[in-house]
């Protein structure tokens, strides 16, 4: 593997802050100490400015190259959350606050970006200006989102942006992207159906919240079978099924259900918000009862730019050689809220390789550090070679 040596030289010291987040996670936009340590380190590398309190707790650095002949300004990314999990990987770095863990590489991710920038920052070898960008709340905060809309892009002039995350089951080195859609939009919908409670023995003499719910569940199974296009990719689950009562001689007054809708393009996305309605609706009248339906509408796709993809996997292949990068590969239907990033400003979003480890969000998953130059080398590269000096 092509990685820059200098990062084997950091590796320990890189691996020694990814291990110290790990054991501080922080969720959403809760993210105060993750913060104020990248904040430091930043300071500490030279970068010639450093933000804090962009989108609530979002990090932004700034570091020139030697020249500035280009004005080209290239971002890129990492996220900083963690997720409220249990921990049970055993090792030492173990998250040291119950119920909250590192479970999707976001340590990982802050520490690569770190390592990019302490190495950017001593050797400015490039001509233009690379702004990197620390956000919290990835995991459902929207905090990408908030980070665009208090103006980042702009503030920092930022003309291309760039992100990655780790995937367990690549191999360390490998990498997967796309032109297009490279992951789905995530919407969410709550469902209040309402039938007529009483005793569970005369079942007559009530609408049966629980049998008119379950017609729903089912019925919603039709959104992906018998409404999306069979080549399109749609996911409709329903998540939760709740009743008011947990007696065994009640028939509940209400049920709420709770459920995700993944889809890859606007027109599968307008499709499958108008089903849930439709279905829910008329399935609850057909019984007599009633339902209301609260759809929310998510992260949007995540969408690579084509010329961004196409130079972001000639990184990768200098890095990793062809055979170990996938520029076509299948979109998943995770969500990811660098789609925002993308909707403002052309870029490309990568996966790369973590090894054979426990999928993300898996209580045992923990980030593989033999990534670390790889991911670093990654940046480094896509900076000196975009704008090189
Ligand atoms: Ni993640």
């Amino acid at each position: 593997m092509a990685t820059i040596n200098r990062f084997a030289d950091l590796h320990d010291d890189i691996t020694a802050w990814r291990r110290d987040l790990h054991e501080h996670p922080e969720l959403l936009f809760d993210t105060h100490r993750t913060s104020g340590v990248v904040a430091a380190k930043l300071k500490e590398f030279g970068c010639d400015e450093v933000v804090e309190g962009i989108g609530r707790t979002g990090v932004v650095g700034v570091i020139h190259g030697k020249t500035n002949k280009s004005g080209k300004v290239i971002a890129l990314r990492a996220d900083m959350d963690a997720l409220p999990i249990h921990e049970t990987t055993g090792v030492e770095h173990s998250s040291k606050t119950d119920g909250k863990m590192h479970a999707c590489g976001h340590d990982g991710h802050t520490a690569m970006l770190l390592g990019a920038a302490t190495y950017l920052a001593e050797t400015r070898n490039f001509d233009g200006t690379v702004v990197v960008i620390f956000q919290p709340a990835e995991e459902g905060g929207g905090g990408g989102k908030e980070m665009v809309d208090d103006g980042m892009m702009d503030r920092f002039n930022v003309q291309e942006v760039y992100g990655m995350h780790n995937m367990p089951g690549l191999k360390v080195g490998e990498f997967a992207t796309r032109v297009g859609p490279l992951m789905a939009a995530t919407d969410e919908f709550t469902l209040h159906v309402e039938g007529l409670g009483g005793h569970a023995a005369n079942p007559a003499a009530c609408i049966d919240t629980t049998v008119v719910a379950s017609h729903i569940v089912v019925a919603l199974q039709t959104i992906v079978s018998r409404n999306t296009d069979p080549l399109e990719s749609v996911v409709v689950s329903v998540t939760s099924f709740e009743t008011e009562s947990k007696a065994y001689n009640v028939i509940p007054q209400r049920v709420e259900i709770r459920g995700t809708v993944r889809t890859l393009t606007p027109e599968a996305r307008d499709m499958a918000e108008a089903a849930v309605s439709r279905i829910v609706e008329n399935t609850a009248a057909a019984y007599g009862a009633s339902a209301k339906v609260k759809y929310k509408r998510g992260y949007p796709v995540t969408k690579n730019h084509a010329d961004q993809t196409a130079f972001a996997a000639s990184i990768a292949r200098e890095i990793s050689g062809d055979a170990m990068v996938h520029d076509d590969t299948d979109p998943v239907m995770g969500g990811e809220d660098f789609s925002y990033m993308l909707e403002s400003r052309p870029g490309a979003f990568v996966f790369v390789g973590n090894g054979d480890t426990a999928t993300l969000h898996h209580p045992d998953y923990d980030f593989n550090d033999d990534l670390i130059p790889v991911g670093c080398s990654y940046w480094a590269k896509l900076v000196e070679t975009a704008m090189p000096a």
